[in-house]
Parts: structure tokens; C-alpha cells; sequence
């Protein structure tokens, strides 16, 4: 077991998962995952987050390595989600630090998660500052990024910002740093996470990256609490990657979705997505047969545009696509055109409930949603085609703006 270090005196001492294929407890992490803790080794040795339960094992001993006392003077919780704070009561009791500092929410969290009897704790707010001895942790409160409680904490004297959760990837990896391993790998994996953990606080990503702009605060590397750490230029990537992902600016690519019972509707997607490539968008499509909810909501991140599909069942939507939208719904996406689709039997409500849905979720709709009674015939697939056509023509008009 080693300790790897990030700058002279600070080590990543975390745990790397790679087994990990559910990330906090909802989203799929196809790629693993890890649960970053770091140690800063001073006249008061601090460790900055822990791990989830069951990895403390491991922590222990990167930190034995990376500070051969063992001792531990200050803990750090930016944030009390048990994939970082799962191992906080072991660590209270190995370690017995003097202080442990986290925000307000983050002892209301606490209290609620471990019995705290006893515990060092101290509350701090933005701006707080406490020293180590050679350095300085300015604490910043970044609350719903993404808990009420997470919070990051800044060492001005190495321009690095713990940042928790935000700017994480799940990559269980023996690579450490950004600069190790392939961009477009990192920028799909920034993509994913931001998509399916992020999106919600998109408002307050922007005023917390205003605010840090504000503080002028001089940063070299940002050390995430999962997957790879951004050092050099990947600081201000990484920062300017998160500006643009909140924006949600239209992006000229559509994303289908849909669900199907005897391929009518699949039929549909099919000629939807000759109208589009006909306009010049190119198409993402999801079958929810046999895709996960999260990668549908990951490849949401390069499209301006969300099409959703489902035939008529039981006067209603078919129950993945119903989930699909009540997941997208609850991660509220901006900016979006889009359109339903689908086929019937003998009713046919479910291309009008979807376009309800959608609308609720600020979705423009160009077009009325389309049905098509058990298979589609010609003008069936001309509507389809023609709706492709709308939505591209809509969607190429609103990149423009
Ligand atoms: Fe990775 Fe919100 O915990």
C-alpha cells in the first residue's frame, strides 16, 4: 500500500473501487470509482475527508505511509455523505483529533449519521481560515454543491482546493492525475458525473465559480473526492469544463429515447432520426430496453434536443420511459427542444403524456407529439420524418442564437 503525493507534504491517501457499478446509490459508474481522502502533513497533520465504509482499511494504511508518526491532529469533512464520511467514526476513534471542522449542515449531518458524543467539532463558514502551522485552510461553503453541507476547503500556500464531490469522475484507475490519462476519457467521464450528480445545481455551480473568480483565489490543482486529480492547466480545464456544462448552451445533437412493445414504436425513432440527419443533427439513440437511465442522462449532455418514445400501455407510458422522465425531470435540464412519440392500440395517450412531461420540464415543443395506430404505414412515416425535420431545423435555429 502507498501514499501518492499530490504536492511536497500533501498525499492522496484514498481508496480506488473498482468494483464500484453504483454510484450514490443511483447512478451507474461503469468505470469504477474511487473515494479520495488526502493527508497534509504540518504542525498539525490534517486529513481532509475519509472514505466509505468498508475502505478505511486502506486509508489507515496510506496514511501510515505517508505520515510515518501516524499522528493526526485536524480531520476535515467537506462533506458527510457516507462515501466520504463512512469512515469518519473509526477515523475519530483511531486518530482522536483535536478538532474536527466542518460546516454547520455538515454537524446537523453528522449528528444524525454517527454518535458525535464527544467530538472536537468545529463549525466553520466562508471565509473561516484555520492555521497548520507553514499553511492556511480557507474553508468556502458550497452549499447544494450538491448537499446542503459540502463544502471546499482552500491551502493558498499550494494553490490547491479540495473540492469534494464537485469536479469528481467516477475512474477507479492506478493513474491519479488528469494528465495521465487521455482527455476525451476524462471530458466523457466529467460529462457522465456532472450529469447525473451535478445538473440540479447548475445555478449554483455558476454563482460558486463567480464567487472563487471573485476571491481571486490562485489555484494550481484541484483535488476532487472521486477519480482523478487536476493539476497545472487541467485546474483551469476542469474549471472552465464546469462553467460550460452549467450554461447547458444548445448543443446540435438529438438524444432518443424510447421504449417499445412489438417494435412499432421503434419504427417511429427510426424515421425520426432520418428527419434529423436530413436537417443535419446528428442522433443519439437510446433503447430503455437495455440501457441504464444514467447513460441516457449522460449522452443529454451533447444534445440540445430530447425526443421520447413510447407505444400506449394500459392508457398510459410504458414504465422505463415513465422512469427516464421522472429521473431527467428530478436533474432538470435547460434549454432543451424536443418531441414524443409513439404507437397505440386503441387509445393512444402516452405521445401526448410524454409532451406534458417535457413541458413541465421547460422543454420547448415545436411540433404536437405524433401516434400511429399499431404499425406504421407511409404517412405514418412521413409524420415521423417530417417531425425529425422540425425538431433539426428548431434545434439548428436556437444553436444560431
Ligand atoms: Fe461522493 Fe455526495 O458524496
Amino acid at each position: 500500500m502507498h501514499a501518492i503525493e499530490v504536492k511536497k507534504g500533501i498525499h492522496w491517501v484514498g481508496a480506488v473501487d473498482y468494483g464500484s457499478r453504483n454510484f450514490h446509490g443511483y447512478s451507474l459508474s461503469p468505470r469504477g470509482t474511487t473515494y479520495n481522502a488526502y493527508v497534509v502533513q504540518d504542525e498539525k497533520n490534517t486529513l481532509i475527508d475519509t472514505v466509505k465504509h468498508g475502505h478505511f482499511g486502506t486509508l489507515r494504511q496510506r496514511i501510515e505511509v505517508a505520515l510515518p508518526s501516524g499522528k493526526i491532529d485536524y480531520l476535515i469533512l467537506n462533506h458527510t455523505e457516507l462515501d466520504h464520511a463512512g469512515g469518519l467514526t473509526q477515523a475519530v476513534e483511531l486518530f482522536k483529533p483535536e478538532k474536527i471542522f466542518c460546516s454547520a449542515m455538515g454537524l446537523h449531518s453528522m449528528q444524525r449519521h454517527c454518535d458525535t458524543t464527544g467530538w472536537p467539532v468545529q463549525v466553520v463558514k466562508t471565509g473561516d481560515t484555520v492555521s497548520l502551522g507553514k499553511r492556511t485552510v480557507r474553508f468556502i461553503e458550497t452549499r447544494m454543491l450538491h448537499w446542503p453541507d459540502s463544502m471546499f476547503s482552500y491551502i493558498p500556500e499550494d494553490k490547491i482546493l479540495f473540492s469534494n464531490d464537485a469536479f469528481g469522475q467516477n475512474i477507479a484507475s492506478t493513474q491519479r492525475f488528469v494528465d495521465e490519462m487521455d482527455r476525451a476519457y476524462i471530458l466523457s467521464a466529467i460529462k457522465e458525473y456532472y450529469y447525473n450528480i451535478v445538473l440540479p445545481y447548475s445555478p449554483v455551480v455558476l454563482k460558486i465559480l463567480d464567487a472563487v473568480a471573485e476571491m481571486k483565489l490562485d489555484i494550481d490543482t484541484v483535488a476532487p473526492d472521486h477519480g482523478l486529480i487536476y493539476r497545472g492547466k487541467d485546474a483551469a480545464f476542469v474549471l472552465d469544463s464546469y462553467r460550460e456544462l452549467a450554461l447547458q448552451k444548445p448543443k446540435k445533437q438529438a438524444l432518443i429515447f424510447f421504449d417499445t412493445m412489438w417494435n412499432s414504436t421503434e419504427k417511429m425513432a427510426y424515421a425520426i432520426i432520418e428527419g434529423l440527419e436530413q436537417a443535419g443533427v446528428p442522433v443519439h439513440l437510446f433503447s430503455l430496453k437495455n440501457n441504464h437511465h444514467s447513460t441516457v442522462m449522460a449522452a443529454l449532455a451533447d444534445c440540445g434536443a430530447v425526443i421520447a418514445g413510447s407505444p400506449t400501455h394500459n392508457n398510459g407510458i410504458m414504465p422505463h420511459v415513465n422512469a427516464m422522465l421522472g429521473y431527467m425531470k428530478g436533474l432538470k435540464p435547460q434549454n432543451r427542444i424536443g418531441a414524443a412519440f409513439g404507437s397505440y392500440g386503441w387509445a393512444g395517450e402516452a405521445p401526448k403524456m410524454i409532451a406534458e412531461i417535457l413541458a413541465s420540464m421547460n422543454v420547448q415543443l415545436p411540433a404536437a407529439p405524433i401516434k400511429c395506430a399499431f404499425v406504421p404505414q407511409k404517412d405514418d412515416y412521413d409524420a415521423c420524418l417530417a417531425l425529425g425535420k422540425t425538431i433539426g431545423i428548431a434545434l439548428d435555429a436556437a444553436c444560431k442564437e
